[in-house]
């Protein structure tokens, strides 16, 4: 999909049910991320979550959605004392969670980490610029990358990140224009996160693509729901019996228009029109 220019289209997800939606739409990737720690298990912030919550979590979604590919988020204290730590938690991912590949927050600094995993025949992504995990360490919650010093550090990371055996590389919270040159120099894939257009696929949280989250909302979090509603609405209205309708198709409530806000998702970051300027930083 990078070589040939089609951006890659990849939302979070935490448990069973939402899999399931996911699953029957055209979405590219599922991450289980740390988030989850937060939207559905209500921590208030990633720094809490266990590995053991990260696989049970983990588990239900790849129950739920057997034909995508999923990346594991390895939490905080899971990978950052040493090589072994880091290679024996990213096999629990793979061997009792399902998953495809994991991903790990830092740049140069965990780039050994990196190395190890991959080099056990592990699919590695790194996330750099805003790291959660960290973000105390860093000033908090914000867009990184306005800095000339930042922008040679994100340079540095993505290659190094590469030279360890990532096959992708997570830009979070990334001004565009620093991301459009990032991407350009990588070898490797690059996904954003309210990093502006340019990258090669998008991440978004589902609980945030649905406003689902009441607590807190970045700038690029998009909410799909409203521009779906009316189609969801006009599928009901032409139903006299709408008890027969949901029993019969299951298309009368939740599931349904998580299918559709997911489905919008992915037209709009097809087609280039998601992000927009609007749900993108300034440069
Ligand atoms: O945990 C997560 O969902 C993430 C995103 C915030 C990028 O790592």
């Amino acid at each position: 999909m990078r070589s040939q220019g089609n951006p890659i289209t990849w939302l979070t997800c935490y448990e069973y049910s939402f899999a399931r939606a996911l699953n029957e739409t055209d979405l590219d990737m599922i991450l289980v991320g740390d988030s989850g720690g937060m939207v559905a298990l209500g921590y208030p912030d990633t720094t809490p979550v266990t590995m053991s919550e990260m696989i049970l979590l983990t588990s239900s979604v790849r129950r739920g959605a057997p034909n995508k590919f999923i990346v594991g988020d390895m939490p905080k204290g899971s990978y950052e004392a040493s090589d072994v730590d880091a290679v024996n938690n990213a096999m629990r991912f793979i061997k009792e969670a399902g998953c495809d590949a994991v991903k790990l927050e830092g740049g140069s600094s965990m780039a050994n980490r990196a190395k190890a995993i991959a080099n056990s025949g592990i699919p590695v992504v790194g996330h750099i610029g805003l790291t959660p995990q960290s973000s105390a360490a860093f000033g908090g919650y914000r867009v990184v990358g306005r800095e000339p010093s930042e922008v040679e550090n994100l340079r540095r990371s993505i290659q190094e990140l590469e030279e360890a055996g990532v096959f992708a590389v997570l830009l979070e919270a990334i001004p565009p224009s620093v991301s459009k040159v990032l991407t350009k120099n990588a070898t490797s894939i690059i996904f954003g996160i309210g990093a502006g257009k340019y990258t090669h696929g998008q991440l978004l949280i589902l609980h945030d693509l649905l406003g689902l989250y009441p607590n807190f909302r970045p700038k690029f979090a998009k909410c799909f729901v409203p521009e779906v509603l009316m189609e969801f609405n006009d599928a009901l209205v032409e139903n006299e019996d709408l008890a027969a309708f949901g029993r019969d198709t299951r298309k009368d409530g939740l599931y349904q228009i998580t299918r559709l806000a997911v489905e919008a998702y992915i037209r709009q970051v097809r087609s280039g029109s998601f992000p927009d300027e609007l749900y993108s930083y300034r440069d």
